[in-house]
């Protein structure tokens, strides 16, 4: 079993990043042929900034290695590295029709934001299915917002096989949904977007400053509370033991008790929980030649079976002057 997925260096990956997909990715390594990969392809269509993008790639390896993604088991590369990829994606993307990207709903909601969309937003779900087919990939970790991109990706490759035999290998997603939504510090989904973060590898004081100031509802203290509709509660038992997740539970609904004091846990716990990612991230940060190498080996790798992959493809649309047998 092939896993393959991409996460995209727009800025420091967050506690919803990790919950909601990382974690994932790093658990799944030990069970198949796992290639991930920094989407910085992807990322170009927001990052303008040269520095600020190579910079934002460098972090997003090591916070992975450090988080503990191990390049022995997985490969892990940067999207850019290998070009095979964009090549695909052009192939895709002349057999694409306009009315399937617009139904799109990650476009469509940007849109709605009053994005105003770039050809590269509008045609991202092909380059992401072109990251997909290029590695006969069976498995695709993703997040609920990305589920329709697989969709769009089978569709894209069952036409291809339609018009031009059996040639890509359609992938099923794999959602990873044990903790869907991870809420931000103004309780609505943790995003870069809504600048809610909490970071994972954010400094340990400011962080803890930023736990004590999430926003909190106004009701009054004795009154008892649902523990399940409260942002706090849920960033809790991200961190907590079965045992204290239902101790606090039996709290919130005695009620009586202040938001000081499970915000105090939180900025503990997560504290610990990150502790020994962040000593590996010091260490893996002082070394940046062997982040480096560590990318090489992995595009070398992967670009190994994307070149096979578009060889074929090649083959069976007719962008060769040769027969495949020949
Ligand atoms: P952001 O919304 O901060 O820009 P991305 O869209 O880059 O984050 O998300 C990268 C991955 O992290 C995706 O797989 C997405 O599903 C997951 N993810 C992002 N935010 C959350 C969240 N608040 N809860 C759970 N998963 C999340
Ligand atoms: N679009 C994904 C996201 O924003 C990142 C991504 C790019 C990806 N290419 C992919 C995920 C291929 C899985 C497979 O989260």
């Amino acid at each position: 079993m092939r896993v393959l997925s991409g996460i995209q260096p727009t800025g420091r990956f967050h506690w919803g990043n990790y919950f909601g997909a990382i974690r994932q990715y790093i658990a799944l390594q030990h069970e198949g042929d796992a290639l991930y990969f920094i989407a910085n392809l992807h990322a170009l269509t927001t990052v303008r900034d040269a520095a600020q993008l190579q910079q934002n790639g460098l972090d997003a390896a090591i916070d992975l290695l450090a988080l503990g993604l191990d390049p022995n088991r997985a490969t892990l590369f940067l999207q850019s590295d290998v070009p095979e990829v964009s090549e695909l994606c052009w192939i895709l993307m002349s057999g694409a029709s306009f009315g399937l990207l617009e139904r799109c709903h990650a476009y469509k909601d940007k849109v709605a934001r009053g994005v105003k969309p770039g050809v590269g937003l509008f045609t991202y779900p092909v380059l992401m299915a072109a990251d997909i087919l290029a590695y006969d990939s069976n498995v695709v970790p993703v997040g609920e917002d990305q589920v329709q991109h697989i969709e769009v990706t089978r569709d894209l490759a069952s036409s291809f096989n339609h018009q031009y035999g059996e040639t890509l290998l359609l992938p099923t997603a794999r959602l990873v949904s044990d903790a869907a939504r991870v809420p931000g510090t103004d309780g609505q989904k943790m995003s870069k977007s809504y600048r809610n973060t909490l970071d994972i590898f954010a400094d340990a004081k400011v962080q803890r400053k930023e736990i004590m100031g999430i926003q909190t509802d106004s009701r009054p203290m004795e009154q008892p509370k649902d523990p399940d509709t409260d942002h706090l509660f849920q960033l809790y038992s991200l961190f907590a033991s079965n045992s204290d997740r239902d101790a606090m539970a039996a709290r919130y609904w005695a009620g009586g008790f202040g938001y000081g004091d499970i915000k105090k846990s939180i900025a503990d716990l997560s504290g610990d929980y990150f502790a020994e990612a962040r000593a590996h991230r010091n260490e893996i940060a002082a070394a940046p030649q062997k982040v480096h190498e560590i990318l090489q080996d992995g595009a070398s790798r992967a670009r190994a079976k994307a070149s096979e992959v578009l060889l074929r493809v090649k083959n069976a649309c007719g962008l060769r002057t040769l027969s495949p047998k020949s």
